[in-house]
C-alpha cells in the first residue's frame, strides 16, 4: 500500500520568524532555537550538529536566512566566537553559505553533490540546468532520515571494529546472512548465508561473475538491447558480445540456443525481471525454457536482478529454477543507496573457489562499512519500508508520465520500473528527438545507447523518471518531449 510514510521523530530545534523590516526580495531571518542540551562535546560542535540535523529534517529548509552571529549568541547565551565557529563548521560541511551583506543561508543539501555526466574521456562535467531523464538514479532524499538512523546505530555496534578487520574475500558471515534475508523478502530467493558472496556493487558482481565463467576472446550472449554497463565489463574482459533476438515478451529461448550453438558461447547475461531498457519481465514459461536450454547445451546464465525488488509479487528467479546453471547478481543500489556499494553474487557451489579467487585478486576483501549500514537497514526492517516507498514513488511518477504522454503507446512499458521505454511513431526519428530535446534542456537516451555492435535496435527511447528531485521538473521535461513527438518537424535537423 502506498501511503504517507513518516520518518521517525527525532529531536528537533524550533524556528520562528523575526519581526522587523527587511529589503524586498530577501527571505526573512528566522529565530532558531537549536536542541543542544543533550549533545556531548564542545558547544560549537553541538550547534553545528543541531544545524545539520534541522537542515536534514526540514526544520530549516533551503534558502532560510539564519540569525546573525550576534543574535544567536544572545539567544543561546554563548559568545559570538562560539557561533562563528559553529557556522564555520557547518559551512565546511557545505550546509550553509554566507553572502556578504545578505547574511548566512541554508544551502539545498540535495545540491551538495552536483549532478554529473560522464564525457568521452571519463571527465566529469556539470549538468547545470539540464532536466536529466537519462540516468536511472533513484530519488534518495525521502530516505535520508532512515540512512542517518542506521548509520548512527552502526556507529554504536559493539562488533563494529571486528567487522572492520580483514575478512575472507567472501565477506563477513553476519552481513551475508542479512543479504540472504533481503533476497528472501525482496526476490523470494531462498538461499543460505554461505551461498552469498559480497561484491562492490552490481557492477563488481557482474565483473566477478563474468570473469569466473569466461576467458578473453570468448563470446557472451546478451539481449538485443542491454545494460550499457555490461558492455563496459565485456570490453574490459575482452569478450565478444552477440545480441540475441527478443520479441514483445523478451528473450527468445530458441534464439538463445541457436546463437550459443552457432557462436560457441558458454554464457548468457540477461535481466529476466524489468529488463533495462525494455522493462520486459520474462514469463515463467520462458524462464523454465531458458534454464532447460542452459542445461542442455552447457550455458551459464548470468541473471542481473537489480530492478527485481520493484516487481511484486516477485517472479521466480532463474537461480531458483536452475541453481546449477545460474549466477545471480544484484545490488542494493536501486533498492537502498548506490553509495553503499553493496553488491552480491549467488552462484553454484562448484564455482565458489573460482569466485573467491577473483574477489581476492581484485578487491581482497569487501568494503564492509557500506554493507554494515545495509545490514542494519535490513535487520531493522527499514530496508523493506524504503523499498516500499521506492515502489510508491515509481507508481506516482509513472502515473504522472502517463498522463502527460497520454497520446502515446506506453502499453508495452511496465509501470513498475523507474523508466519508460517508449517506442516512437514512424514519423519520429529517435536521434532527432534526442537532439531536439537536448537543445531544449532535456536529456534522454535513444535505443542505440543500449545496442550491441551493429545489431539492430528499435525506434525507441528510454526516459528515466526518478533522477530529477521534483515532479515539476519531470512534468516540464515530459511536456517538452510530448511537444516534440507531436510535432516532429520541430526537432528535425539538416533543413538545408
Ligand atoms: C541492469 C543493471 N545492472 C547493474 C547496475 C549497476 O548497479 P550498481 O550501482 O550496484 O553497480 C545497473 C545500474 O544502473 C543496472 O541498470
Amino acid at each position: 500500500m502506498c501511503g504517507l510514510l513518516r520518518a521517525p521523530m527525532r529531536c528537533r530545534g524550533t524556528i520562528s520568524a523575526l519581526s522587523g523590516t527587511r529589503p524586498m526580495n530577501q527571505p526573512a531571518t528566522v529565530r532558531w532555537q537549536p536542541a543542544i542540551a543533550h549533545r556531548p562535546g564542545p558547544l560549537y560542535r553541538a550547534i553545528a550538529a543541531a544545524l545539520a540535523e534541522d537542515i536534514g529534517n526540514g526544520t530549516l529548509p533551503p534558502g532560510t536566512r539564519l540569525p546573525t552571529h550576534r543574535d544567536l549568541a544572545w539567544d543561546l547565551k554563548v559568545t559570538v566566537g562560539t557561533i562563528t565557529r559553529a557556522y564555520q563548521e557547518a559551512e565546511r560541511q557545505g550546509l550553509i553559505g554566507g553572502e556578504v551583506g545578505r547574511g548566512t543561508f541554508v544551502r539545498d543539501p540535495r545540491r551538495l553533490v552536483e549532478p554529473v555526466v560522464e564525457s568521452g574521456g571519463g571527465l566529469l562535467e556539470m549538468n547545470l540546468g539540464l532536466i536529466d531523464l537519462s540516468v536511472n538514479a533513484t530519488a534518495l532524499w525521502p530516505d535520508a532520515p532512515a540512512l542517518t538512523a542506521a548509520t548512527q546505530a552502526v556507529a554504536l555496534r559493539p562488533d563494529l571494529v571486528s567487522l572492520m578487520s580483514y575478512q575472507t574475500p567472501l565477506g563477513h558471515h553476519r552481513l551475508r546472512a542479512a543479504i540472504a534475508d533481503w533476497l528472501a523478502d525482496s526476490a523470494d530467493l531462498h538461499v543460505a548465508a554461505d551461498q552469498v558472496l559480497l561484491a562492490v556493487g552490481g557492477q563488481g558482481a557482474m565483473l566477478t561473475a563474468l570473469s569466473a565463467v569466461t576467458r578473453p576472446g570468448d563470446t557472451l550472449l546478451v539481449e538485443q538491447v542491454t545494460y550499457p554497463g555490461l558492455r563496459a565489463v565485456a570490453l574490459h574482459l575482452g569478450l565478444r558480445l552477440v545480441p540475441v533476438a527478443m520479441d514483445a515478451d523478451g528473450l527468445l529461448p530458441d534464439a538463445v540456443e541457436q546463437a550459443a550453438r552457432s557462436h560457441g558461447a558458454h554464457a548468457l547475461y540477461c535481466m529476466p525481471t524489468l529488463q533495462n531498457p525494455t522493462t520486459i519481465t520474462l514469463s515463467l514459461e520462458r524462464r523454465r525454457a531458458l534454464v532447460e536450454v542452459a542445461r542442455r547445451i552447457g550455458l551459464m546464465l548470468i541473471e542481473d536482478d537489480v530492478y527485481g525488488f520493484l516487481k511484486q509479487p516477485s517472479p521466480p528467479t532463474l537461480h531458483s529454477l536452475g541453481p546449477d546453471v545460474t549466477l545471480y547478481v544484484s545490488s542494493l543500489s536501486k533498492s537502498l543507496f548506490p553509495g553503499l556499494r553493496t553488491g552480491f553474487i549467488v552462484g553454484p557451489r562448484p564455482l565458489f573457489d573460482r569466485l573467491a579467487t577473483i574477489l581476492r585478486a581484485t578487491v581482497l576483501a569487501p568494503a564492509h562499512l557500506g554493507t554494515v549500514v545495509a545490514a542494519e537497514l535490513i535487520d531493522s526492517g527499514e530496508a523493506g519500508r524504503i523499498a516500499q516507498r521506492r515502489r510508491c514513488l515509481v507508481a506516482e511518477r509513472q502515473s504522472l508520465a502517463r498522463t502527460i504522454l497520454s497520446g502515446l503507446d506506453l502499453s508495452g512499458s511496465d509501470p513498475a520500473v523507474t523508466h519508460l521505454w517508449l517506442p516512437l511513431p514512424e514519423t519520429v526519428r529517435r536521434d532527432e528527438l534526442v537532439r531536439g530535446a537536448l537543445e531544449r534542456g532535456v536529456k534522454i537516451t535513444a535505443a542505440d545507447g543500449f545496442g550491441v555492435g551493429r545489431g539492430e535496435v528499435p525506434n525507441a527511447v528510454r526516459i528515466c523518471l526518478m533522477g530529477v528531485d521534483h515532479s515539476a521538473q519531470l512534468e516540464k521535461g515530459l511536456s517538452v518531449l510530448d511537444g516534440l513527438i507531436s510535432n516532429p518537424v520541430a526537432s528535425a535537423s539538416a533543413w538545408v
